[in-house]
């Protein structure tokens, strides 16, 4: 994997940026800011141990990455990770450097086991109706960010760790992957974006009977439903994330923004409406430096060089 280098911008703070989403009023555990230096790898202070965020250099500058990082708990999501994975993705949606957002486990053989099911027996319904909330408002973050996301998925996305993913743009995983909705089984139902992305993505019909039924998909059944973009050999989805990230990242960048925004805005609308926002979307790309440098760099017959201006 490519050197890691410092996210310059400070985690020390949060605020919760965009009015459309909720606020934890919970108190979370706070860590003090650290640092660590590991040759290359330099580790930005979190709020939260579980939750690692850090910026590739060189040829994969640009290229985000956000490890979970939870070892004794599978990478459940209790109040401490929910608070390290709010302040990176509000970190990334500050960094205008950002171009692309990987999100993975160092985990071995899971992606994230959902909520913190072991916290939550000791939460009052008060509290976990405050907590799904915070949760959901969160992977509303992430669905909104302005660059695309990958989730990189081996082994275990279960719960709130599918819902993390269905939250992304693309979803690649290993033949060992196992996905699944088990909250009926719980007695509860997806509370995080589940019973809304689910559907858009795979259709009615089958989101009911993985929903109904809580069963675990394979990778492969994955891929054939279009749960997943990509089902690779297990332990190969990162590297086939970091190509596809790299294919994107060499792009221009404000087309990226302008076609992600065309297409997850515009799906909500009917068709004319759609259109329109699509020519909104267009005249963004227009005036830029980026878009005459694709022209140049055509008639040159080399690569273009985008800065994204
Ligand atoms: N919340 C809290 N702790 C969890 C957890 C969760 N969602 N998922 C796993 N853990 C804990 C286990 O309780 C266990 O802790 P212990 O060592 O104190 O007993 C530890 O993580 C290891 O789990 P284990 O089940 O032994 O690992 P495994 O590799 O056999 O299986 C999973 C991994 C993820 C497939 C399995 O743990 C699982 O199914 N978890 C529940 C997932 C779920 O239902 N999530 C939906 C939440 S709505």
């Amino acid at each position: 994997m490519a050197a890691l280098t410092v996210l310059t911008k400070s985690l020390g703070y949060h605020c919760a940026k965009r009015s459309k989403i909720s606020t934890f009023s919970q108190n979370f555990p706070s860590h003090n800011s650290r640092f660590q230096t590991l040759r290359t790898l330099i580790l930005e202070p979190s709020l939260s141990e579980s939750v690692k965020l850090n910026r590739l250099s060189d040829y994969n500058s640009g290229i985000v990455e956000v490890n979970l990082d939870r070892p004794e708990a599978k990478n459940a999501i209790g109040k401490d990770m929910l608070s390290g994975l709010r302040h990176a993705f509000e970190a990334i949606d500050r960094d205008s450097s950002a171009r692309v957002v990987m999100i993975s486990s160092s985990v071995p053989k899971v992606f994230c086991a959902g909520a913190d099911l072991k916290e939550r027996k000791k939460m009052t319904a008060a509290e976990v109706h405050s907590f799904v909330n915070y949760l959901r408002s969160t992977f509303s973050l992430i669905e909104e960010l302005q660059i695309p996301t990958i989730a990189v998925i081996e082994g275990a996305a279960l719960g709130g760790g599918l819902e993390m993913a269905l939250s992304c743009d693309l979803r690649i995983c290993g033949e060992n992957a196992l996905l699944g909705l088990p909250e009926t089984g719980l007695a509860i139902i997806p509370g995080a974006g589940g019973t809304q992305r689910l559907p858009r993505l795979v259709g009615k019909s089958i989101a009911k009977d993985i929903i109904f039924t809580g069963r675990r998909i394979g990778g492969r059944d994955a891929m054939s439903m279009g749960l997943v973009n990509y089902c690779v050999p297990a332990g190969e989805a990162h590297p086939k994330a970091l190509e596809i990230a790299r294919e994107i990242n060499q792009k221009g960048p404000i087309a990226i923004r302008m076609a992600k925004r065309a297409i997850n805005e515009g799906i909500e609308r009917e068709m004319v409406s759609a259109l329109d926002l699509e020519e909104e979307c267009y005249e963004q790309t227009l005036n830029t430096k980026d878009r005459l440098e694709g022209l140049t760099a055509f008639a040159e017959k080399r690569k273009p060089i985008y800065t994204g201006e």
